[in-house]
């Protein structure tokens, strides 16, 4: 006779008579006939009660195995909702249209931090602290002037981030909300001036030091582009293009590098080391590098009339549509409809161009291609952004430091939760062993180097 048995090991619950059962699985294991009722908890159930099932005693039971995290929530989280389906993305609550349109990037960053929008005291409060916190220590220009003058952006984003943990060692000490806040404010601060002083590296340009009167925005378009000019005056098309499109990539819920920040904070590292592991995932093609790869896509293609072979070839498995697809949107996603229209916009402000032709050519034969319908590969984020970033001529392996940029508030943001997160641990993945059953040591190298045993 089958037993029943709950998620806790106990036998199910007789609810006749005592109202709704509560929702829970209901499974019976093949192997030993034995039946259990595991709970169905916000539309999830806790892999860990899958441990019951044993198949005998020597059993450590049951695992789940998703490779690539295809189903399985790692976390509850309250500051970013996606229905892939439906295109839908917001912010705490809030859909990504109406704070593109309406908000300002650090009104959004203390948004995603604190779940509500700020007062105008914390707001106020807040673009001060920020503001002022933009300056970088001096060893830092003799850091960044030791790469040599070809190192791709991100790796030394991603190592100067890192080296930012060596500067304020108080900022181990995470449990400690005021050396969390003084973290984010320096992160979300330097970040851009690093960013900045990055690019003038790789032009050879001198450094220029925050300008404590602009905007966020602003002050990094400063720091990039000014040259003799006493006071720098940005493009308004450019500016506003910059805030939204910082707007757009500050947060996507458990993408590769926020899953990468949290996994290397649950360490309780401090958050300029959990930072730097997110900007290492972000440079990654398939991630944040995606829209470097769009551009160079483009420049490959070099002509509108080249581009049905190009989808064919892409058909025939000879590479991808790079700024199509995406793990959750099935559907547009919505930030590209947004920045599309911005790309519309900043394209009027300095004239159209071949790459674009051929990027609007690239969407119009894809759409209507039965493999990108069929497989709901729609563009997403990254297939307008390199456009609009090279028409304010950024160069392309430039691209996803700008997003690195943006994401560094929701990556905090995302730090924090899981740090204040009661039932979060060091994250520590099973695995299916595969690999050899015990075998004896019998090497057939004919010298081995022997460390000598210590007395
Ligand atoms: N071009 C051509 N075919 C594609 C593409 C593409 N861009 N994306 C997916 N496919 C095909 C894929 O070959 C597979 O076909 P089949 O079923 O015949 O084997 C099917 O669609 C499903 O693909 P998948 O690899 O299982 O999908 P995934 O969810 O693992 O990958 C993705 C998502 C974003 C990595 C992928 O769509 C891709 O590589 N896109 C191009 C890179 C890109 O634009 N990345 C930016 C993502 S958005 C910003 C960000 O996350 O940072």
């Amino acid at each position: 006779m089958a037993d029943t048995m709950t998620a806790g090991g106990g036998p199910a619950t007789d609810v006749a008579g005592g109202g709704a059962a509560p929702p829970a699985l209901e499974v019976r294991d093949t192997r030993t006939g034995k039946s259990y009722t595991i709970p169905i908890v916000d539309g999830a159930i806790r892999a860990n009660d899958l441990k019951q099932i044993k198949s005998g005693p020597d059993d450590q039971g049951l695992l789940s195995y998703d490779p690539a995290f295809l189903n399985t929530a790692a976390c509850r989280s309250k500051i970013t909702f996606i229905d892939g389906d439906r295109g839908i993305l917001r912010y705490r609550g809030y859909p990504i249209e109406q704070l593109a349109e309406k908000a300002s990037f650090l009104e959004v960053a203390w948004l995603l931090r604190h779940g509500d929008l700020p007062t105008q005291t914390e707001y106020d409060a807040w673009v001060h602290e920020v503001t002022y916190h933009t300056y970088v220590h001096e060893n830092f220009k003799k850091f960044l002037e030791g790469f040599r003058y070809d190192a791709h952006p991100m790796s030394m984003l991603c190592s100067a981030v890192a080296a930012l943990s060596s500067f304020y060692p108080a900022a181990k000490d995470i449990f400690d909300p005021l050396q969390r806040d003084i973290s984010v404010i320096r992160l979300i601060a330097k970040v851009p001036t690093i960013a900045a002083f990055i690019y003038r590296h790789m032009k050879g340009l001198p450094f220029v030091y925050p300008d404590n009167e602009l905007s966020y925005s602003e002050n990094f378009l400063s720091m990039v582009a000014r040259m003799s000019q006493p006071k720098y005056k940005s493009n308004p098309t450019f500016t506003r293009a910059i805030e939204i499109l910082f707007i757009l990539h500050a947060d996507h819920e458990q993408n590769c590098s926020t899953s990468a920040v949290r996994s290397v904070g649950s360490s309780q590292v401090d958050p300029y080391s959990a930072v730097a592991a997110g900007i290492a995932a972000l440079y990654g093609p398939l991630h944040g590098g995606a829209n470097e790869a769009v551009l160079r896509m483009i420049e490959e293609i070099g002509d509108p009339k080249r581009v049905p072979a190009f989808i064919e070839g892409v058909k025939k498995g000879s590479g991808r549509l790079m700024g199509f697809g995406h793990r959750v949107y099935k559907s547009y996603d919505p930030r590209a409809k947004i920045v599309k229209h911005l790309a519309d916009e900043v394209v009027a402000s300095v004239g159209m161009d071949r790459d674009l032709e051929i990027a609007l050519e690239l969407e119009r034969i894809a759409l209507q291609d039965d493999y990108f319908i069929s497989r709901k590969l729609y563009p997403n984020v990254d297939f307008y952004t390199g456009l609009i970033y090279r028409s304010m001529k950024f160069p392309t392996s430039f691209f996803t430091v700008l997003f690195a940029i943006a994401r560094t508030a929701g990556w905090l943001a995302q730090w924090e939760e899981m740090l204040l997160d009661k039932e979060q641990k060091i994250a520590r993945p099973r695995q299916l062993y595969v690999g050899s059953a015990e075998r004896p040591y019998a090497s057939t190298l004919a010298k081995v180097i022997v460390t000598p045993a210590r007395n």
